[in-house]
């Protein structure tokens, strides 16, 4: 089922894995249309599937992702990047060794002084406007209601920035870490102001955990203690919603 409101917001439900094959079905076409498309990308587990429909796309249809750029939204702080926990691993191993795009970035986790990280984050900041702005934004959604690791309380020009990570987050993240103790207290990440200006976002949300706080950010206040809720002030966001999520759908619209 599709639906359209005025202000664009598009909300698609169904069951996960079409969920998965219309995603990537549309980042296929757009890359199809735009062979130098910019994408901005997202990890965790939701968008796994993803990522293996777009091996197939470039190993069975021969989708071509070679002048394609990637941005990813955020790393751990600090992380090594050949560090099995971090984002940079993860995009390697999920995606980008798997099809032919050389050009992709993953925010450095890597420790550095407060100078650096700032310069390191402004230089990302000017890559992503350097390579002409994001066209897609492949989001998910957090416990917390964050996007990339735009925890409540972040502000609608955020940009890429260090930032604390939430108690539930990090809880979250206990799984890959092993110990709660391994897991970092901190990330880079993309702000809100620098999502909001990708020109197309598709936010998933899977999974009963995530029913209240996506009903908050599509339907409650624009508020910073919900960052997803921004959202709302975007021209063209499709929201992806599981099935678990598709019973509360007349009282999100
Ligand atoms: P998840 O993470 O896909 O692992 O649930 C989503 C997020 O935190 O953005």
């Amino acid at each position: 089922m599709s639906t359209q409101s005025p202000c664009l917001k598009t909300v698609i439900t169904g069951e996960y894995p079409v969920l998965v094959r219309r995603i990537a079905a549309r980042i296929a076409e757009l890359v199809r249309f735009k062979p130098n498309a910019v994408l901005g990308l997202a990890t965790g587990a939701t968008p796994i599937p993803i990522y293996e429909a777009l091996v197939r796309y470039h190993r069975q249809e021969g989708i071509d992702f070679s002048r394609v750029v990637c941005f990813n939204l955020d790393e751990y702080y600090p992380i090594l990047p050949a560090s099995p926990q971090s984002y940079h691993h993860y995009m390697q191993n999920n995606l980008f060794r798997k099809i032919n795009c050389p050009t992709w970035h993953v925010p450095s986790g890597e420790a550095a002084s407060q100078d650096m990280i700032e310069e390191a984050c402004h230089q990302y900041e000017m890559q992503i406007q350097n390579a002409g702005g994001i066209d897609l934004q492949l989001l998910g959604i957090g416990r917390t209601g964050h996007i990339g690791f735009n925890e409540p309380g972040s502000q609608r020009h955020s940009r890429t920035r260090l930032v604390n990570l939430d108690r539930e987050t990090r809880e979250d993240a206990v799984a890959d870490f092993g110990s709660d103790k391994d897991v970092p207290r901190q990330a880079i990440t993309m702000g809100i102001g620098t999502i909001l200006e990708a020109r197309e976002i598709i936010l998933i949300a899977r999974g009963e955990k995530k029913r209240t706080i996506t009903q908050l950010a599509m339907d409650g206040p624009v508020v910073a203690e919900v960052p997803a809720s921004y959202l709302q002030e975007h021209p063209r966001v499709s929201w992806y919603l599981d099935g678990a999520l598709e019973n509360n759908l007349p009282q999100l619209l």
